[in-house]
């Protein structure tokens, strides 16, 4: 049988790209399949002295690989801890029982302003989102800013975040099971910053946090009750501005949900 040629550098980057991969992680190769072969690392001391300023499970200290069920109760429980958003941050900034945490560069938390009576909240942070360690930065956040511009909001009036706070590698859809261990991180941060009115961007987003499995052309424009834990907010799903990106004629339905949005903090 006669070899295959070896790829070119040019047939190799453009089969990297197609498979999603389009920025490099570290600046030298890591061969994760070495890695799966290697001794697990020994477990480390803990100085038992040392200050922690909130609870720190197992998971959060990187002990072990854990099981998706583990990893659900830990986040649940340490998300349960957080008295305050600087809290969580800290506390999200030091778990470790999400894989996407692994292959994001940092965690992207929120932006905007923690007292504002509006959050929106989307699915997860793209490839801009994950340099800048910012939500909605890239092209479908310059177009959420026009959204909620359109409604006399901006980020200092306004408090975006997303359901998962890794970048999922090559944006891919992040896994039933990523998404379950993080929902209690978002449910604590939407019970933190408590507004009045809760916006739901796109499918994942508005199914997720609003626990239906109907569509996001069914459910876009119908108001929810959503219970933080503490209160009943309103939630009003709409559509993801990366939806809209691609598909225009849908703006004309996104700008009735603003309207219905300003009309409610508006107190009408
Ligand atoms: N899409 C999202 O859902 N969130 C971001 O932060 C960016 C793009």
């Amino acid at each position: 049988m006669i070899p295959e040629p070896a790829p070119t550098v040019r047939e190799l980057l453009a089969f990297y790209l197609e498979a999603g991969v389009d920025c490099a992680l570290a600046e030298e190769p890591v061969d994760r399949l070495a890695e799966l072969d290697a001794p697990p690392p020994a477990p480390r001391a803990v100085p038992v002295e040392a200050p922690r300023p909130v609870a720190a499970p197992a998971v959060m200290r990187g002990e072990a690989a854990l099981a998706p069920d583990v990893a659900i109760a830990s986040a649940r429980e340490a998300a349960r801890t957080a008295p305050t958003l600087e809290a969580l941050r800290e506390l999200m900034q030091n778990f470790e029982g999400c894989a996407l945490k692994h292959t994001a560069t940092r965690l992207v938390f929120a932006d905007g302003n923690p007292q504002a009576r509006i959050m929106f909240v989307g699915e997860a942070p793209g490839r801009d989102e994950d340099i800048e360690g910012l939500p909605f930065v890239g092209r479908s956040g310059k177009l959420l800013d026009l959204m909620i511009g359109a409604i006399g909001l901006n980020r200092t009036t306004a408090y975006i975040t997303n359901v998962i706070p890794w970048r999922p590698p090559g944006n891919r859809t992040p896994t039933p099971q990523e998404t379950q261990i993080c929902l209690p991180f978002i449910q604590r941060h939407i019970e933190l910053v408590n507004p009045d009115v809760l916006v739901t961007l796109g499918n994942p987003s508005t199914q997720t946090l609003l626990s239906t499995r109907e569509g996001i052309m069914r459910t876009r424009g119908r108001w929810f009750d959503y219970d933080t834990g503490s209160r009943t907010i309103r939630a009003l799903p709409t559509f993801h501005p990366a939806y809209l990106l691609r598909s225009p004629s849908y703006k004309r339905l996104a700008w009735q949900d603003l309207r219905a949005i300003a009309k409610l903090l508006a107190g009408a």
